[in-house]
Protein backbone atom coordinates (compact mmCIF):
# COMPACT_ATOMS: atom_id res chain seq x y z
CA UNK A 1 0.00 0.00 0.00
CA UNK A 2 2.41 2.72 0.88
CA UNK A 3 4.08 1.52 -2.09
CA UNK A 4 1.26 2.30 -4.22
CA UNK A 5 1.35 5.46 -2.28
CA UNK A 6 4.36 6.15 -3.07
CA UNK A 7 4.59 5.48 -7.22
CA UNK A 8 1.28 7.42 -7.42
CA UNK A 9 2.72 10.39 -5.66
CA UNK A 10 5.86 9.94 -7.74
CA UNK A 11 3.53 9.96 -10.79
CA UNK A 12 1.80 13.26 -10.08
CA UNK A 13 5.15 15.10 -8.98
CA UNK A 14 6.49 13.94 -12.69
CA UNK A 15 3.22 15.40 -14.03
CA UNK A 16 2.94 18.72 -12.01
CA UNK A 17 6.67 19.12 -13.51
CA UNK A 18 5.73 18.15 -16.90
CA UNK A 19 2.96 20.73 -16.90
CA UNK A 20 5.24 23.48 -15.56
CA UNK A 21 7.81 23.23 -18.00
CA UNK A 22 5.28 23.22 -20.64
CA UNK A 23 4.31 26.17 -19.72
CA UNK A 24 0.87 25.92 -20.62
CA UNK A 25 -0.53 28.42 -17.89
CA UNK A 26 0.15 31.27 -19.76
CA UNK A 27 -1.87 33.29 -22.00
CA UNK A 28 -0.43 36.49 -23.59
CA UNK A 29 1.94 37.78 -20.98
CA UNK A 30 -0.30 36.61 -17.91
CA UNK A 31 0.19 33.28 -16.28
CA UNK A 32 -2.16 31.02 -13.80
CA UNK A 33 -1.83 29.61 -10.49
CA UNK A 34 -3.49 27.25 -8.65
CA UNK A 35 -6.77 27.03 -8.71
CA UNK A 36 -6.89 28.28 -12.10
CA UNK A 37 -5.93 26.15 -15.34
CA UNK A 38 -6.46 26.68 -18.94
CA UNK A 39 -8.03 24.02 -20.98
CA UNK A 40 -5.62 23.88 -23.21
CA UNK A 41 -3.44 22.51 -21.00
CA UNK A 42 -3.15 18.41 -21.31
CA UNK A 43 -2.53 18.27 -17.36
CA UNK A 44 -5.51 20.20 -16.58
CA UNK A 45 -7.66 17.38 -14.07
CA UNK A 46 -9.26 17.65 -10.88
CA UNK A 47 -9.58 21.25 -11.05
CA UNK A 48 -11.72 21.68 -14.16
CA UNK A 49 -14.29 24.29 -12.27
CA UNK A 50 -11.32 27.02 -12.62
CA UNK A 51 -10.05 26.31 -16.06
CA UNK A 52 -9.72 29.21 -18.18
CA UNK A 53 -9.61 29.28 -22.35
CA UNK A 54 -6.94 31.39 -24.02
CA UNK A 55 -7.85 33.44 -26.91
CA UNK A 56 -4.99 34.06 -30.05
CA UNK A 57 -2.56 33.97 -26.60
CA UNK A 58 -4.10 37.72 -26.38
CA UNK A 59 -7.55 37.52 -24.33
CA UNK A 60 -8.02 34.99 -21.48
CA UNK A 61 -11.90 33.83 -21.15
CA UNK A 62 -13.76 32.46 -18.31
CA UNK A 63 -17.19 30.77 -19.23
CA UNK A 64 -19.87 30.73 -16.38
CA UNK A 65 -22.96 28.71 -17.47
CA UNK A 66 -21.67 28.88 -21.25
CA UNK A 67 -21.47 32.41 -21.50
CA UNK A 68 -18.56 34.18 -21.99
CA UNK A 69 -16.47 36.62 -19.97
CA UNK A 70 -13.41 38.58 -20.41
CA UNK A 71 -10.76 38.34 -17.31
CA UNK A 72 -9.07 41.68 -16.70
CA UNK A 73 -7.50 40.85 -13.81
CA UNK A 74 -7.26 37.66 -11.33
CA UNK A 75 -6.24 38.71 -7.82
CA UNK A 76 -4.73 35.92 -5.53
CA UNK A 77 -4.43 37.64 -2.45
CA UNK A 78 -8.63 38.50 -2.28
CA UNK A 79 -9.18 35.13 -3.59
CA UNK A 80 -11.18 37.50 -7.08
CA UNK A 81 -11.35 37.29 -10.68
CA UNK A 82 -12.51 40.21 -12.62
CA UNK A 83 -14.47 39.66 -15.47
CA UNK A 84 -16.68 41.87 -18.54
CA UNK A 85 -19.45 40.43 -20.70
CA UNK A 86 -18.10 39.69 -23.62
CA UNK A 87 -20.78 41.88 -25.32
CA UNK A 88 -19.58 44.71 -24.11
CA UNK A 89 -17.47 46.92 -25.84
CA UNK A 90 -14.52 49.42 -24.59
CA UNK A 91 -16.16 53.03 -25.56
CA UNK A 92 -19.68 51.77 -27.21
CA UNK A 93 -22.70 52.84 -24.43
CA UNK A 94 -24.93 50.40 -26.72
CA UNK A 95 -22.68 47.44 -26.83
CA UNK A 96 -24.68 45.37 -23.83
CA UNK A 97 -23.89 42.20 -22.22
CA UNK A 98 -24.72 38.78 -23.74
CA UNK A 99 -25.43 37.97 -20.41
CA UNK A 100 -29.28 37.77 -19.96
CA UNK A 101 -31.48 35.74 -17.12
CA UNK A 102 -35.45 35.13 -17.28
CA UNK A 103 -37.62 37.12 -14.70
CA UNK A 104 -38.19 33.84 -12.50
CA UNK A 105 -34.38 33.76 -12.19
CA UNK A 106 -34.50 37.42 -10.59
CA UNK A 107 -36.64 36.50 -8.19
CA UNK A 108 -34.99 37.36 -4.91
CA UNK A 109 -31.22 37.87 -4.20
CA UNK A 110 -31.38 34.36 -3.22
CA UNK A 111 -31.39 32.59 -6.19
CA UNK A 112 -29.48 35.46 -7.84
CA UNK A 113 -26.67 34.10 -5.37
CA UNK A 114 -26.47 30.70 -6.81
CA UNK A 115 -26.11 32.35 -10.34
CA UNK A 116 -22.98 31.08 -10.79
CA UNK A 117 -23.75 27.79 -9.45
CA UNK A 118 -22.62 23.96 -10.32
CA UNK A 119 -24.37 21.21 -9.68
CA UNK A 120 -22.61 18.19 -10.11
CA UNK A 121 -23.65 15.06 -10.45
CA UNK A 122 -22.32 13.85 -7.38
CA UNK A 123 -23.93 14.73 -4.25
CA UNK A 124 -21.57 18.23 -3.58
CA UNK A 125 -22.91 21.08 -4.24
CA UNK A 126 -20.48 23.24 -5.31
CA UNK A 127 -20.20 26.93 -6.04
CA UNK A 128 -17.35 27.82 -7.89
CA UNK A 129 -18.01 31.46 -7.94
CA UNK A 130 -19.66 33.39 -5.87
CA UNK A 131 -20.50 37.78 -5.87
CA UNK A 132 -19.61 38.00 -1.94
CA UNK A 133 -17.38 36.97 0.53
CA UNK A 134 -18.00 35.95 4.12
CA UNK A 135 -16.47 38.38 7.17
CA UNK A 136 -16.11 37.50 10.09
CA UNK A 137 -16.99 40.40 12.54
CA UNK A 138 -17.63 40.52 16.53
CA UNK A 139 -15.00 38.91 18.63
CA UNK A 140 -13.96 35.33 18.68
CA UNK A 141 -15.82 33.88 21.06
CA UNK A 142 -19.26 35.24 19.14
CA UNK A 143 -18.43 35.52 15.76
CA UNK A 144 -20.70 36.64 13.32
CA UNK A 145 -20.21 36.22 10.06
CA UNK A 146 -21.86 39.08 7.00
CA UNK A 147 -21.33 38.53 3.67
CA UNK A 148 -20.14 41.38 1.52
CA UNK A 149 -20.87 41.89 -1.63
CA UNK A 150 -18.96 42.17 -4.54
CA UNK A 151 -20.47 43.47 -6.77
CA UNK A 152 -24.45 44.27 -7.91
CA UNK A 153 -27.20 43.65 -10.08
CA UNK A 154 -28.11 45.79 -12.72
CA UNK A 155 -31.39 45.08 -14.60
CA UNK A 156 -32.26 46.36 -18.29
CA UNK A 157 -35.95 47.04 -18.64
CA UNK A 158 -37.77 48.15 -21.98
CA UNK A 159 -40.87 49.66 -21.85
CA UNK A 160 -43.58 50.54 -24.53
CA UNK A 161 -44.67 53.81 -22.48
CA UNK A 162 -41.98 56.42 -21.16
CA UNK A 163 -41.52 56.02 -17.37
CA UNK A 164 -41.05 58.56 -14.45
CA UNK A 165 -39.31 56.73 -11.91
CA UNK A 166 -36.45 56.89 -9.60
CA UNK A 167 -35.73 53.63 -9.76
CA UNK A 168 -35.33 53.71 -13.47
CA UNK A 169 -32.56 55.34 -14.94
CA UNK A 170 -32.99 56.16 -18.44
CA UNK A 171 -30.28 54.85 -20.83
CA UNK A 172 -30.90 58.08 -23.42
CA UNK A 173 -28.96 58.10 -26.39
CA UNK A 174 -27.26 55.08 -26.28
CA UNK A 175 -29.97 52.17 -26.35
CA UNK A 176 -32.55 54.64 -27.89
CA UNK A 177 -33.20 55.58 -31.19
CA UNK A 178 -29.90 55.35 -33.28
CA UNK A 179 -28.77 52.53 -33.41
CA UNK A 180 -31.79 50.68 -32.89
CA UNK A 181 -34.06 53.22 -34.66
CA UNK A 182 -35.59 50.65 -36.88
CA UNK A 183 -36.83 48.27 -34.10
CA UNK A 184 -37.64 50.19 -30.82
CA UNK A 185 -38.50 53.36 -31.99
CA UNK A 186 -41.40 52.67 -29.73
CA UNK A 187 -39.61 50.87 -26.94
CA UNK A 188 -38.12 53.30 -24.23
CA UNK A 189 -34.86 51.72 -22.74
CA UNK A 190 -33.69 51.88 -18.82
CA UNK A 191 -31.79 50.26 -16.08
CA UNK A 192 -32.42 49.89 -12.84
CA UNK A 193 -29.04 49.28 -10.81
CA UNK A 194 -29.59 47.11 -7.44
CA UNK A 195 -32.40 44.58 -6.87
CA UNK A 196 -35.80 44.87 -7.99
CA UNK A 197 -38.83 43.06 -6.71
CA UNK A 198 -42.05 42.66 -8.84
CA UNK A 199 -43.87 45.17 -8.26
CA UNK A 200 -41.44 47.83 -9.02
CA UNK A 201 -42.04 46.33 -12.48
CA UNK A 202 -44.14 48.99 -14.25
CA UNK A 203 -47.13 48.36 -16.65
CA UNK A 204 -46.12 47.41 -20.17
CA UNK A 205 -42.22 46.95 -19.15
CA UNK A 206 -40.64 43.92 -19.59
CA UNK A 207 -36.93 42.99 -18.13
CA UNK A 208 -34.45 42.50 -20.96
CA UNK A 209 -31.24 41.51 -19.18
CA UNK A 210 -29.20 41.44 -16.57
CA UNK A 211 -25.61 41.46 -15.32
CA UNK A 212 -23.17 42.44 -12.43
CA UNK A 213 -21.68 45.79 -12.16
CA UNK A 214 -19.07 46.59 -9.22
CA UNK A 215 -20.19 48.02 -5.86
CA UNK A 216 -20.52 51.80 -6.19
CA UNK A 217 -22.85 54.31 -5.62
CA UNK A 218 -24.56 54.73 -8.71
CA UNK A 219 -27.23 57.16 -6.94
CA UNK A 220 -26.53 60.37 -9.19
CA UNK A 221 -24.19 58.88 -12.23
CA UNK A 222 -25.46 59.30 -16.05
CA UNK A 223 -26.02 55.23 -18.11
CA UNK A 224 -22.58 56.70 -19.92
CA UNK A 225 -20.95 56.29 -16.46
CA UNK A 226 -22.39 53.16 -15.46
CA UNK A 227 -21.87 51.30 -18.95
CA UNK A 228 -17.78 52.49 -18.26
CA UNK A 229 -17.88 50.68 -15.09
CA UNK A 230 -19.77 47.72 -17.63
CA UNK A 231 -16.55 47.68 -19.38
CA UNK A 232 -14.34 47.76 -16.58
CA UNK A 233 -16.11 44.60 -15.10
CA UNK A 234 -16.95 43.21 -12.02
CA UNK A 235 -15.92 40.57 -8.73
CA UNK A 236 -16.28 37.54 -8.34
CA UNK A 237 -14.96 35.62 -5.61
CA UNK A 238 -13.14 32.27 -6.25
CA UNK A 239 -12.37 31.51 -2.54
CA UNK A 240 -14.63 28.40 -2.54
CA UNK A 241 -12.02 26.79 -3.81
CA UNK A 242 -10.39 26.70 -0.46
CA UNK A 243 -13.17 25.62 1.55
CA UNK A 244 -13.34 22.22 0.35
CA UNK A 245 -13.47 21.01 3.57
CA UNK A 246 -15.96 23.37 5.29
CA UNK A 247 -19.48 21.95 6.30
CA UNK A 248 -20.79 25.42 6.80
CA UNK A 249 -18.80 27.20 3.55
CA UNK A 250 -15.76 29.40 5.06
CA UNK A 251 -15.02 33.27 5.60
CA UNK A 252 -12.38 34.98 4.65
CA UNK A 253 -10.35 36.01 7.31
CA UNK A 254 -7.20 38.16 6.81
CA UNK A 255 -6.10 38.63 3.01
CA UNK A 256 -5.50 35.12 1.47
CA UNK A 257 -6.31 32.81 4.31
CA UNK A 258 -9.63 31.21 4.58
CA UNK A 259 -11.43 29.78 7.55
CA UNK A 260 -14.36 27.47 8.03
CA UNK A 261 -17.37 28.96 9.93
CA UNK A 262 -17.99 27.75 13.16
CA UNK A 263 -20.73 26.83 15.15
CA UNK A 264 -22.91 30.41 15.64
CA UNK A 265 -25.30 32.81 14.10
CA UNK A 266 -25.14 33.33 10.44
CA UNK A 267 -26.59 36.58 8.80
CA UNK A 268 -28.97 35.43 6.71
CA UNK A 269 -27.59 36.20 2.86
CA UNK A 270 -31.71 36.76 1.31
CA UNK A 271 -32.67 40.36 0.65
CA UNK A 272 -29.79 42.31 0.78
CA UNK A 273 -30.28 44.07 -2.15
CA UNK A 274 -33.88 44.54 -2.40
CA UNK A 275 -34.77 47.39 -3.38
CA UNK A 276 -33.47 50.32 -1.15
C1 LIG B 1 2.05 34.39 -26.25
O1 LIG B 1 2.37 35.74 -25.95
C2 LIG B 1 3.49 35.88 -25.06
C3 LIG B 1 3.61 37.34 -24.68
O2 LIG B 1 3.37 38.19 -25.76
C4 LIG B 1 4.73 35.31 -25.73
O3 LIG B 1 5.83 35.44 -24.84
C5 LIG B 1 4.49 33.84 -26.05
O4 LIG B 1 5.61 33.32 -26.75
C6 LIG B 1 3.25 33.68 -26.89
N1 LIG B 1 2.96 32.25 -27.00
C7 LIG B 1 2.56 31.68 -28.15
C8 LIG B 1 2.28 30.23 -28.09
O5 LIG B 1 2.46 32.32 -29.18
C1 LIG C 1 0.09 42.59 -20.70
O1 LIG C 1 -0.02 43.13 -22.00
C2 LIG C 1 -1.03 44.12 -22.12
C3 LIG C 1 -1.15 44.48 -23.58
O2 LIG C 1 0.08 44.53 -24.22
C4 LIG C 1 -0.65 45.32 -21.24
O3 LIG C 1 -1.65 46.31 -21.34
C5 LIG C 1 -0.55 44.83 -19.81
O4 LIG C 1 -0.13 45.90 -18.97
C6 LIG C 1 0.44 43.69 -19.69
N1 LIG C 1 0.35 43.16 -18.34
C7 LIG C 1 1.43 42.82 -17.65
C8 LIG C 1 1.19 42.25 -16.29
O5 LIG C 1 2.55 42.94 -18.11
C1 LIG D 1 -0.89 35.31 0.72
O1 LIG D 1 -0.63 36.62 1.21
C2 LIG D 1 0.70 36.78 1.68
C3 LIG D 1 0.77 38.13 2.31
O2 LIG D 1 0.32 39.12 1.46
C4 LIG D 1 1.67 36.59 0.51
O3 LIG D 1 2.98 36.73 0.96
C5 LIG D 1 1.47 35.19 -0.08
O4 LIG D 1 2.28 35.04 -1.23
C6 LIG D 1 0.04 34.98 -0.45
N1 LIG D 1 -0.14 33.60 -0.87
C7 LIG D 1 -0.72 33.26 -2.00
C8 LIG D 1 -0.87 31.81 -2.27
O5 LIG D 1 -1.11 34.10 -2.81
C1 LIG E 1 -8.97 42.74 -4.58
O1 LIG E 1 -7.78 43.33 -4.98
C2 LIG E 1 -7.88 44.15 -6.14
C3 LIG E 1 -6.48 44.61 -6.51
O2 LIG E 1 -5.84 45.17 -5.43
C4 LIG E 1 -8.81 45.31 -5.85
O3 LIG E 1 -8.96 46.11 -7.00
C5 LIG E 1 -10.16 44.78 -5.42
O4 LIG E 1 -11.02 45.84 -5.07
C6 LIG E 1 -10.01 43.82 -4.25
N1 LIG E 1 -11.29 43.22 -3.94
C7 LIG E 1 -11.68 42.96 -2.70
C8 LIG E 1 -13.02 42.32 -2.54
O5 LIG E 1 -11.01 43.21 -1.73
C1 LIG F 1 -32.91 46.56 -37.87
O1 LIG F 1 -31.73 46.97 -38.55
C2 LIG F 1 -30.62 46.12 -38.33
C3 LIG F 1 -29.40 46.75 -39.00
O2 LIG F 1 -29.75 47.39 -40.22
C4 LIG F 1 -30.96 44.75 -38.89
O3 LIG F 1 -29.85 43.86 -38.67
C5 LIG F 1 -32.18 44.20 -38.18
O4 LIG F 1 -32.55 42.96 -38.75
C6 LIG F 1 -33.33 45.18 -38.32
N1 LIG F 1 -34.46 44.70 -37.51
C7 LIG F 1 -35.70 44.61 -37.98
C8 LIG F 1 -36.71 44.06 -37.04
O5 LIG F 1 -36.02 44.98 -39.10
C1 LIG G 1 -26.98 63.72 -6.26
O1 LIG G 1 -27.36 64.97 -6.82
C2 LIG G 1 -28.17 65.74 -5.96
C3 LIG G 1 -28.60 66.99 -6.72
O2 LIG G 1 -27.61 67.44 -7.59
C4 LIG G 1 -27.37 66.08 -4.69
O3 LIG G 1 -28.15 66.85 -3.82
C5 LIG G 1 -26.98 64.79 -4.01
O4 LIG G 1 -26.15 65.06 -2.90
C6 LIG G 1 -26.21 63.88 -4.97
N1 LIG G 1 -26.00 62.59 -4.34
C7 LIG G 1 -24.84 61.95 -4.38
C8 LIG G 1 -24.81 60.65 -3.68
O5 LIG G 1 -23.87 62.39 -4.98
Amino acid sequence: MARLLFACSLLLLLLFQTSNSKATNRCGNRTFSDPFSLDSDPFNFGKSLYTLHCEKNTSTVLYLDSRKYYVQAINYNNLTIRVVDAGVQKNDCSSLPDFSLTYASLGNSRSAYRMFSFKSTSSLHYTPYTWFQYKRTGPKWFPNYKPLSLSQMMIFINCANPVNSRLYLDTGACLNGAKYSNVSLSIHSYVRVGGMKSSDLMELCSLERMTLLPVKDYKNMSFKEIHSLLEYGFELSWHSSRCGLCANGCYIEDWNRTRCIGFSTLEKTGGKDSVS
